[in-house]
C-alpha cells in the first residue's frame, strides 16, 4: 500500500541562518494509527556450512570475537602509517573464504523486476512514534522532533525476495563485502551497480515520502554509498536449537530476560551512529528470534527498548543523536538488515554527519568523493540563499547585517573544519578497523576495550 499523504518540501520562508534548524521543516506525523506492525513470511534457504559461525548483527556495526596480531593481512598492516601511528595490537580487516551464507542467485531473469511503488512498498504506520521530549531529550537536541518508531510494515514479500536476490549475488560478494573488529560481513556500496531494485527502492519518492513523514523531517538518503548496507549474521542449525532451548529453560523457570542469561553482553555497546537518521529493515524470517532488540539511553539517564523489526518491516532512528545499543538476537539461524541512512534534503538544517564508523568499511575513494560532493553542494546552495538574502536586504534599503553575515560565515567555517576532520587522511585509515570514536561514555570504551574490540592507539605529534 503505498502511502496516502503526499509530503511537500517547505519552502524557505527566509534566507536560512545556519545550525538552526528552522520550525517549518518539523513536523510530528499526525495519523499514526495504532495498528500492530504485520509479520510476513517468506521461504529462506537455512542450509547453514556448519563450520561457519557468526556473531549477531546489528544496524550499523556488530561485534567480533577479535583475533591475534599474526592474522593481520599484511596489506593491512602496510595501510599504516608506522610512523604516525602506533597500533599496540591489531585485529584482521578482511575474511576472505567463502562466503557464510549460501549466495545463490536463484532468481532467474524472467522473474527480476523492476521497483513498483503500487505493488512493492506494503506500509503500515508504526503503532507508535517515540518523540525526542517522550525520551526527556532537551529542545533542540537533533534535527527532528523525533526519536524513534516502533516497527512498521513497508515492503511487500515479493519486495523482499527482490532485495535478498539482489544481496545474494556473487558480483556482490566478490566485489562489495567488508569486515572488520566489529562485523565478520556487510555488503555495502554495492546498490547503484548491482542492485537497481534496491537502488530505485530507496530513491523512490514514495518511499522517501513514508520515511520523511516518520521521522518528523524531509530526508534524503545520506549518499548512494549508504544506500541499503547490509549486515549478515549466520548460526548453524545446531547453534540455533541451543539458544532455544536456553531461552525456553529459562522461560520455564521465570528468569526475566531470559535471552540474555547466558550472554548479557549487548551486540554493540552504547554509542551513536554516524549519520542523522537511520532505517532499518528486516530481510530474513525472524518469526522464531527472541531478543535483538534496540535498547535507547533516555535524556535523563533511563532506558527504553524498542522491539526489532520483522521480515519486510523497518524502524526508524535518529541515531546520530540519541544513545543506543543492539541487544544480542537468539534463535534465528540467518539474520539480515538492510540500513539505510539519511541526512536532511534541505540545506538549511544542520548536517552533523560523521564518518567514524565508515571509514575502515568503505572504498575511502568512493566514500570521501560522496561525502564531499554532497556537503560541496549544501555550501553552494547556503552560500546562493545568503547571496540573495543579501541582495534583497539591499533592494528593500536594510542595512548591511554584519552580525548575522559574521554568524554565517563562522557556520560554514566550521562546516568545513569538520569535512577536513572527518576526512582522515587515506593513509592513516585502517582498512577493517572501527575505532571506538562511536562510543559515548569512557566507561563504555573501558569496557568494549576489555573485550577485545578495540586497540589501544597512540598518535605521534
Ligand atoms: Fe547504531
Amino acid at each position: 500500500m503505498a502511502a496516502t499523504n503526499v509530503m511537500t518540501a517547505p519552502a524557505l520562508p527566509d534566507p536560512p541562518i545556519m545550525n538552526e534548524t528552522p520550525e517549518t521543516y518539523h513536523y510530528v506525523p499526525q495519523d499514526l494509527s495504532s495498528k500492530i506492525p504485520q509479520t510476513a513470511s517468506l521461504e529462506v534457504s537455512q542450509e547453514i556450512p556448519q563450520e561457519e559461525q557468526s556473531q549477531e548483527s546489528s544496524h550499523v556495526v556488530e561485534p567480533e570475537i577479535p583475533e591475534t596480531i599474526q592474522e593481520l593481512p599484511k596489506e593491512v598492516a602496510q595501510e599504516l602509517s608506522t610512523e604516525e601511528v602506533k597500533v599496540t595490537r591489531q585485529k584482521p580487516s578482511t575474511r576472505e573464504g567463502k562466503p557464510i551464507i549460501p549466495v545463490k542467485d536463484d532468481l532467474p531473469p524472467s522473474e527480476r523486476v523492476t521497483f513498483d511503488p503500487a505493488k512493492h512498498i506494503k506500509f503500515t504506520p508504526p503503532s507508535k512514534v517515540w518523540t525526542m521530549q517522550e525520551l526527556d531529550y532537551a529542545e533542540g537536541q537533533g534535527i527532528s522532533p523525533v526519536g524513534v518508531s516502533e516497527p512498521f510494515p513497508l515492503f511487500s514479500e515479493e519486495a523482499v525476495k527482490q532485495m535478498r536476490a539482489e544481496i545474494l549475488s556473487e558480483k556482490v560478494w566478490d566485489k562489495y563485502k567488508y569486515s572488520s573488529n566489529l562485523s565478520q560481513c556487510q555488503l555495502r556500496g554495492y546498490a547503484p551497480e548491482c542492485a537497481p531494485f534496491i537502488y530505485d527502492a530507496w530513491k523512490s519518492p514514495e518511499v522517501l515520502e513514508i520515511i520523511s513523514k516518520i521521522a518528523g523531517i524531509d530526508l534524503v538518503p545520506v549518499m548512494d554509498w549508504e544506500i541499503a548496507h547490509i549486515n549478515i549474521a549466520v548460526k548453524s542449525e545446531e547453534e540455533k536449537a541451543k539458544e532455544l532451548e536456553i531461552v525456553h529453560r529459562n522461560a520455564d523457570e521465570g528468569v526475566a530476560d531470559c535471552a540474555l542469561e547466558e550472554d548479557d553482553q549487548p551486540v554493540v555497546d552504547w554509542h551513536t551512529d554516524s549519520y542523522p537518521f537511520v532505517c532499518v529493515t528486516m530481510l530474513s524470517d525472524c518469526t522464531t528470534m527472541v531478543g535483538g532488540e534496540t535498547m535507547l539511553r533516555k535524556g535523563n539517564g533511563g532506558t527504553v527498548k524498542v522491539r526489532g523489526p520483522q521480515m519486510g518491516s523497518a524502524v526508524i532512528l535518529q541515531g546520530r543523536y540519541i544513545e543506543h545499543q543492539a541487544l544480542r538476537a537468539l534463535g534465528a539461524a540467518e539474520r539480515i538488515t538492510s540500513v539505510t541512512s539519511f541526512r536532511p534534503r534541505s540545506a538549511a538544517v544542520k548536517d552533523d554527519t560523521v564518518l567514524t564508523t565508515v571509514r575502515g568499511i568503505s572504498d575511502l575513494k568512493e566514500l570521501y568523493h560522496q561525502y564531499a560532493e554532497y556537503r560541496f553542494e549544501i555550501l553552494q546552495d547556503r552560500f546562493q540563499a545568503m547571496g540573495r538574502k543579501l541582495r534583497d536586504r539591499k533592494r528593500a534599503s536594510r542595512p548591511f547585517d554584519t552580525a548575522a553575515t559574521k554568524r554565517f560565515i563562522r557556520e560554514q567555517i566550521e562546516f568545513l573544519e569538520a569535512m577536513d576532520r572527518e576526512m582522515v587522511s587515506d593513509e592513516l585509515v585502517q582498512k577493517g578497523y572501527i575505532g571506538d570514536g562511536h562510543l559515548v561514555s569512557e566507561e563504555t570504551r573501558q569496557t568494549a576495550k576489555r573485550r577485545g574490540l578495540y586497540v589501544e592507539e597512540t598518535v605521534a605529534a
